[in-house]
């Protein structure tokens, strides 16, 4: 059969058996109660209360208030037939001050929702860190700081020894491009510090703490078939003119492989260190540390919303800077300032982020073939759109058409031979997205920000639908 996008259906593709639909949350965007049962500070609690950072100056302090609310979201959860719950842990829940003493309260509110999930079904999907630092370790240098990596793998064993007979799939990290680059380069993120070269300091110490965090669970964790796993935002690129390859080039060693050289090759790739030489000399990276980094996986993780088109500036005009990130001053490409990110053709999303299908299909392709035998799964994907109420219904046929562009061209993959094994939908709720606050949603539940109701958009019932059958349905009120 041709793969061509022309000939290929959107709609009646069937998943194979065995193939997981899931949904996605965080635990800052999501649980509140932020000062409840003896939850530390995390630098986002830090960063949302300094003006300017964080849209309309919101906060997670209540959030979506999935912590009070967890029985009933976990029945929602099961109305639409959810078959695995991908959320963080709080790691100021467990260590309020980073390291030391576990609060037994914070561990105890995911073992109920480990519980509830496993309850109903659902099978636990749990990252480890999801962005919020506790606050006491970026006093004392953040990620930047060696000493962090090891209290990652502290707490990574406290959470695997209570969690660990019953967690399905074990995520270290999400996206540590940007808790490295938007945290200590752009100053998008928390803890908003610029400087390059912490920037490329986080990155080796975020992948050294996924490492030493897989030693200590595979020590602890139980469950003889539980995965292990690492979740990556991957940088699809396109190039437009005779600076094409060296600017993806570039900007695939920063993004890309700073990530997957070291936690699945063993090494940095020599032209990022080369490429960087301005910014640092790499002298943080010590004996031994690549073995540590380098742990076998079960499970690649793979968050995908929209492309990247860069190229070499020719050092006339404005640089373009599209790269899809808010302007904090500092600059998340450190040692690549003569790249430019030109604007995406569109058409967008709320968050200004092109819709780009093919981009997951040519991703999941080129990871599988990259690293022949790893597992792959969808860990994040969906859309944030302007919603309307209409008598109580949320017709967001844009939001649903996305998912199933985006089902469809992971279906191709799958049909190329990938071996994909499941899609987190991002995200279930509308929730505090970082630095826009509650101004963007990605739910396929609306939040009421006032009441904290819960309603369901036609994307849930259309994912329902999808998940109950296999089969990607057809979007209603689209004529296809
Ligand atoms: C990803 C984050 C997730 C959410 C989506 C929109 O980068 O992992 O928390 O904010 O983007």
């Amino acid at each position: 059969m041709s793969t061509d996008a022309a000939d290929y259906r959107d709609s009646g593709l069937v998943f194979p058996d065995g193939f997981v639909f899931g949904s996605a949350t965080a635990s800052y965007q999501v649980e509140g109660a932020a000062e409840e049962d003896g939850r530390g500070p995390s630098i986002w609690d830090t960063f949302s209360r300094i003006p300017g950072k964080v849209w309309n100056g919101d906060t997670g302090d209540v959030a979506v208030d999935h912590y009070h609310r967890l029985d009933a979201d976990l029945d929602l959860m099961r109305g639409l037939g959810l078959q695995a719950y991908r959320f963080s842990v709080a790691w100021p829940r467990i260590q309020p001050g980073g390291s030391g003493p576990v609060n037994p309260k914070g561990l105890d509110f995911y073992s109920r929702l480990v519980d509830g999930l496993l309850e109903r079904g659902i099978a636990p999907v749990v990252t480890l860190y999801h962005w919020d630092l506790p606050q006491p370790l970026e006093d004392a240098g953040g990620w930047p700081a060696r000493d962090t990596a090891y209290r990652f793998a502290e707490y990574a064993a406290h959470v695997g020894a209570a969690l660990g007979d019953r967690v399905d799939t074990w995520t270290t990290l999400n996206e540590p491009w940007c808790s490295a680059y938007l945290g200590y380069g752009s100053g998008a993120h928390a803890p908003g510090r610029t400087d390059g070269a912490d920037a490329l300091r986080a990155v080796h110490h975020l992948n050294l703490g996924h490492g030493l965090a897989l030693r200590e669970l595979r020590e602890v964790v139980t469950k003889d078939d539980a995965r292990f796993s690492v979740t990556l935002n991957f940088h699809v690129l396109r190039g437009v003119d005779g600076t094409a390859h060296e600017a993806k080039r570039r900007i695939d060693a920063l993004a890309n492989r700073a990530f997957t050289g070291p936690m699945l090759r063993g090494a940095y790739p020599a032209d990022l260190v080369t490429d960087t030489a301005s910014v640092t000399d790499w002298s943080f990276v010590q004996d031994d540390d690549l073995a540590a980094v380098h742990q076998p996986i079960d499970l690649l993780g793979v968050n995908y919303y929209s492309t990247a088109t860069v190229r070499v500036w020719d050092g006339t005009g404005p640089r373009q800077t599209n790269d899809g990130h808010k302007d904090m001053g500092g600059s998340p490409w450190p040692g690549a300032d003569d790249i430019e990110f030109l604007e995406q053709p569109g058409p967008y999303t709320a968050m200004g982020w092109n819709i780009a299908p093919e981009g997951l299909e040519e991703l999941l392709v080129s990871l599988s073939e990259q690293f022949p035998g790893l597992p792959l799964m969808v860990t994040e994907n969906g859309a944030a759109f302007d919603d309307v109420v209409v008598d109580g219904r949320i017709h967001d046929v844009d939001r649903t058409d996305y998912l199933r562009r985006h089902f469809a061209a992971a279906h191709r993959a799958l049909h190329r031979g990938v071996d994909l094994r499941g899609y987190q939908v991002w995200s279930l709720f509308d929730n505090f997205e970082w630095g826009y606050g509650y101004s963007k949603r990605f739910g396929i539940v609306r939040v009421d920000y006032d009441t904290l109701e819960r309603l369901p958009k036609d994307s849930a019932y259309w994912y329902a639908e999808l998940v109950r059958t296999r089969t990607i349905p057809p979007v209603p009120g689209l004529a296809i």
